[in-house]
Parts: C-alpha cells; sequence; structure tokens
C-alpha cells in the first residue's frame, strides 16, 4: 500500500514558513501561549506548571474527553477517543477499510479523506460540489444515486474544506438518513464546527444522530490552537471504537500531556475562542468583499455562513496555477490553487481567518495589476 504525496502538505511545507503572506491558510489565528493561559483557573495554569511528563492514557485525558463529550448532546466520555486531528483520518480509514470496499468521499476535499481509502484498494466514488449563483452547494439526490448496496462508508466534510459550504439541517439530516437506510457507516469530519457565524446555522453533530457515526473534530481551526495537535473521534459504536483504538497503538500511542491540559484550558473557554475566530471572519470577509468588488468581474466569490474559507474563481485568461506562481516568486504571496486540491477549474482557496489576511491584500493587488489588468 502506497500513498500519494499529500499535495496541500507539500505546498504548505514548501511556502508557510517563508513567505512573509498567505491568503490560503484553513486555520484561524493561532493564540500565543500566554494568551491562552490568560484564561486559564490558578488550578488549571497550577497543574500546567507542575505537572508530570509522562506517558499519559491510551484513550486521553478523562476530563478533557469529558469536556468533549459535554459540547455533544447523548455523548459521554467513553465514548471520545484523543487523537492528532490528521492521525483521526488516518486511523479510522485504515481501521475500518478493506480492499474492495465501496467508499463514498466528499470532493474536492482533504487528500486523506480519500487517499488512504484509494491507497488500500477500496472502489472509490466522489459526492461532487457543485458551484451555484448563491455558492456552493451539494446535491442529496446525486449523493444518494451513488451510494450501493454494499457502500461501506461515507465521508463527508462539514462546514467543507475548501467551499466553506455548510448544508442546511433538513439536508444534513437527509445525508445522515441515508447512511442509516444502508447501515453504512458514516465519517463526519467536522474540524470546522462551532465556527459557525451565527449561532443558529450550527448543525447537530452527526454521532449525536447516528450510532455508525463517527466524528472528527480538534482545536486545529477555529479555536486557533493548531500547534497543540489535539483532536478526537467520537462514536457511540463500541466495535468501531475499538478497532480504531488498537491501531492507535501503532501512531502516536497516547497524547502529549502539555497539550492535553492545555486544551482542557481552551475547552473550558471554548465560547471566547471561537467568537474571537467569527470575530476576525467577519472582519476578513467585509475587507475581501470590498477588495474583490473593486475589480469588476473579475473575481467570483461567495462567503461562507461556517468555517474559515472558500473558494474564489479567477475570471481571467490567466491559469490560476500561473497566477499562483507569480504571486510567490515576485511578491512573496502565497495562494493556494485548487488544482493542488485536484479541483478542476480556475479557482483559488481563501482562508478568512488570519489577521494578516488585510496587510496581504496589498501584495495581491500587485500581482493583478501587473498579470490581470
Ligand atoms: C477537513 C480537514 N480535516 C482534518 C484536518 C487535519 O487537521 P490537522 O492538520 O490539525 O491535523 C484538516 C487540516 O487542514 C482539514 O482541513
Amino acid at each position: 500500500m502506497k500513498y500519494a504525496p499529500f499535495e496541500i502538505e507539500r505546498f504548505f511545507r514548501q511556502h508557510e514558513f517563508s513567505a512573509p503572506y498567505g491568503i490560503s491558510s484553513s486555520d484561524c489565528e493561532p493564540l500565543t501561549l500566554d494568551e491562552l493561559l490568560s484564561y486559564a483557573s490558578p488550578q488549571r495554569r497550577q497543574q500546567f506548571e507542575t505537572m508530570w511528563l509522562g506517558y499519559t492514557e491510551a484513550q486521553g485525558h478523562p476530563e478533557l474527553r469529558a469536556r468533549i463529550a459535554a459540547m455533544h448532546t447523548g455523548i459521554d466520555a467513553g465514548h471520545v477517543t484523543e487523537v492528532v486531528p490528521e492521525e483521526g483520518i488516518f486511523l479510522t480509514l485504515n481501521a475500518l477499510l478493506e480492499a474492495g470496499d465501496h467508499v463514498v468521499a466528499i470532493a474536492p476535499s482533504f487528500q486523506s479523506l480519500w487517499e488512504i481509502a484509494r491507497a488500500k484498494g477500496c472502489r472509490l466514488s466522489f459526492w461532487q460540489q457543485r458551484q451555484t449563483e448563491n455558492g456552493w452547494q451539494f446535491d442529496i439526490d446525486k449523493l444518494e444515486a451513488l451510494l450501493r448496496p454494499d457502500t461501506k462508508m461515507l465521508i463527508v466534510n462539514f462546514p467543507h474544506n475548501p467551499s466553506g459550504c455548510l448544508p442546511s439541517r433538513a439536508d444534513f439530516e437527509r445525508i445522515v438518513e441515508l447512511a442509516r437506510a444502508r447501515d453504512i457507516i458514516l465519517f463526519s469530519d467536522e474540524i470546522y464546527r462551532f465556527s459557525e457565524h451565527e449561532p443558529g446555522l450550527r448543525l447537530p453533530s452527526a454521532c449525536e444522530l447516528y450510532e455508525r457515526a463517527i466524528v472528527l473534530g480538534g482545536l486545529s481551526k477555529c479555536f486557533g490552537l493548531p500547534g497543540l495537535r489535539v483532536g478526537w473521534l467520537i462514536t457511540r459504536d463500541g466495535g468501531l471504537a475499538h478497532e480504531i483504538q488498537e491501531l492507535k497503538s501503532y501512531t502516536t500511542i497516547c497524547g502529549g500531556g502539555p497539550s492535553e491540559i492545555l486544551a482542557l484550558i481552551g475547552l473550558e473557554n471554548w465560547r471566547v475562542l471561537t467568537q474571537r475566530t467569527v470575530d476576525i471572519v467577519r472582519e476578513n470577509i467585509a475587507a475581501c468583499r470590498e477588495f474583490f468588488g473593486r475589480y469588476d468581474g473579475l473575481f467570483w466569490a461567495r462567503y461562507p455562513r461556517a468555517g474559515t474559507i472558500t473558494l474564489v474563481e479567477l475570471r481571467a485568461e490567466m491559469a490560476v496555477d500561473d497566477f499562483a506562481a507569480a504571486a510567490i516568486q515576485e511578491q512573496g504571496l502565497m495562494v493556494l490553487p485548487a488544482s493542488v486540491m485536484k479541483f478542476e477549474g480556475n479557482f483559488f482557496r481563501l482562508g478568512l481567518g488570519r489577521r494578516g489576511l488585510p496587510h496581504a491584500l496589498e501584495p495581491l493587488d500587485q500581482v493583478i495589476r501587473e498579470h490581470l489588468l
């Protein structure tokens, strides 16, 4: 079994720490350690400073798992396994899929969500997004047509990377019902959940609706804590959880103790942290509306109702790949072309979560003037 190179990680490895500007990050402005500690209760702060740096519990810190469970209805700490977010995808697909299994995966998407199934020799069908006047959508009828009597797993990701699509509650419930009616495992990547721009938009978590759902969540995106490397898998199906936990002994074995305590501090203050994300994203949306609106039809952009990202279309002769190459070479500006996420068309990903985004619009303007006007 050989995995293809992870294109988006390769792209970020190449540019993330050398390019002075970027407009395509998917995370929200990371906090500093002292900022996070300023939210800690005196007891937690002391716990962090005096903690024992030994191995930790394989399933994750019990208090952390209880915190995560409390953010979901009908879930308890026993249903939660702590993982590094990306590890959660690796474990779930490797533990539960075999060569020949039929899998339906949302597309485009974060590459590991389908690449691991492909590398294992699964039969893959892609549920493709659609560009509409109102923004990005996924047709449920198309999904229904892709499901087969022997489909083993359906993989979805809402709010969606890279389009930012958030389905209606009725549509999300229909997706869950389609899986339930066929006894399909539903792997729901909800790493952008809790960043809805209005709280009323938050969908239920798939693990609350369906016992054969496995949910991936984590602190990397809308909590502003990607460096903690803390995420979680939640499922009410003990058999599925067992398979995943067995495999974790071959990856990280257990979480990092300091990260677990810092994650607890973050989750004890999750409303403050997610509101911070929403405030930054809202400001950036306003700046981008004004900026892209200036160029008279050169860009097509629809802004998300949740999450930190969207796909913008460049409506010009120039290929977005060439535009992105010019941006990095001439201005040190990182622009992620959608081709890196195997999406055809002249699109790039716009990341709305970073405080530096308005400053990156100046070099972007320079590239536009040089090549497109
Ligand atoms: C949809 C999705 N799932 C999972 C992950 C993995 O998160 P992390 O990079 O923090 O492991 C990402 C990261 O970009 C993502 O976009």
